[in-house]
């Protein structure tokens, strides 16, 4: 007790936010803290550099972590005597994220106290969820919260293995070649309602000015393949080669929360708002 969390995530359709919310919410700790929300602070962490217990959620992308949370982990100040710990949400199975933030900790010092895994609903090539499975999954993503909360609570210390080094290269090396070959394309439904930019964690969709306006296409160079724009577009404008997506977001999740730095604040501003979408089955 009395001791100060810093929870940090990343969620590009909602599942992690969701529970990062949940987490604080039952550890009595602030608010989550959004990953990109961090680049518009003076101090990215500031709030790790108060805190004896410091956690990160972030979805399974392609094996591991997300380039972001990796890239922001790498840059934070680490510190011996403080506990860190993470939390993935993925669809089918985690595989080397856990591995390869402990060793990004080790490289200073530190290492990675507590991880835990939370199976999601997939944003990703097996179908919009329907309701009735989101329903089920939500009941079981409070249980696994639940255990978290307990084990972070008080400290305790878990193992994870590296599930397989070569599966998690494999995959990595098939999924980055094709991230570099992604190409975006706006159709004619765009409603020009910015829904795109707004959850855009890397920056990387733009308002065109002038006449006509709309959104500028997307620039793969920045590009973290997350899919956030394409889940949220409320008018299912954004396609890639394959034309045929998921489209998925969390149900209790609005866009403009994605890259709060008080995502809570923000949900009560943004209640009033009809740019989501409900889950569709
Ligand atoms: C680019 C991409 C890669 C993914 N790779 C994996 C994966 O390797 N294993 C897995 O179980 N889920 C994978 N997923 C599914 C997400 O991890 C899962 O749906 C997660 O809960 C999404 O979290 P978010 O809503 O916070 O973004 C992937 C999703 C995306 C968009
Ligand atoms: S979210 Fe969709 S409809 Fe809205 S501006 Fe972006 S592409 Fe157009
Ligand atoms: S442009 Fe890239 S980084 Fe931005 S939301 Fe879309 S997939 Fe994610």
């Amino acid at each position: 007790m009395g001791k100060a969390t810093a929870i940090y995530y990343f969620s590009a359709t909602g599942n992690s936010l969701a529970v990062a919310l949940e987490l604080a919410e039952k550890l009595g700790a602030p608010d989550p803290i959004s990953i990109p929300g961090t680049f518009m602070l003076d101090d990215p962490y500031a709030a790790a550099r108060e805190a004896d217990r410091v956690g990160f959620v972030f979805p399974v992308h392609r094996a591991t972590l997300p380039e972001m949370v990796r890239g922001f982990i790498e840059m934070m100040p680490k510190r011996a005597d403080c506990y860190y710990f993470a939390v993935s949400t993925y669809t089918v199975f985690g595989c080397n994220e856990f591995w390869d933030i402990d060793e990004i900790l080790a490289a200073e010092g530190s290492f990675l106290n507590y991880a835990a895994g939370v199976r999601t609903m997939g944003n990703v090539g097996l179908g919009t969820p329907g309701s009735r499975l989101v329903e089920k999954r939500l009941v079981s993503i409070s249980k696994q919260v639940d255990e978290i909360v307990e084990a972070v609570t008080y400290f305790k210390e878990s193992s994870f293995r590296r599930s397989s080094k070569l599966l998690g290269m494999l995959v990595k090396k098939y999924t980055d070649r094709r991230r570099r070959s992604l190409v975006f394309n706006i159709n004619q439904g765009c409603k020009k309602c910015g829904v795109c930019v707004q959850v855009c964690p890397a920056n990387n969709i733009e308002f065109i000015d002038g006449e006509g306006g709309g959104v500028a296409p997307i620039r793969s160079d920045k590009c973290e393949a997350c899919y956030a724009c394409l889940h949220w577009c409320p008018a299912n404008a954004i396609e890639t080669r394959r034309k045929l997506h998921t489209h998925y977001h969390h149900p209790n999740i609005k866009p403009e929360q994605l890259r709060m730095v008080n995502p809570v604040q923000s949900k009560s501003e943004a209640s009033e708002t009809d740019v989501s979408r409900s889950v569709s089955a």
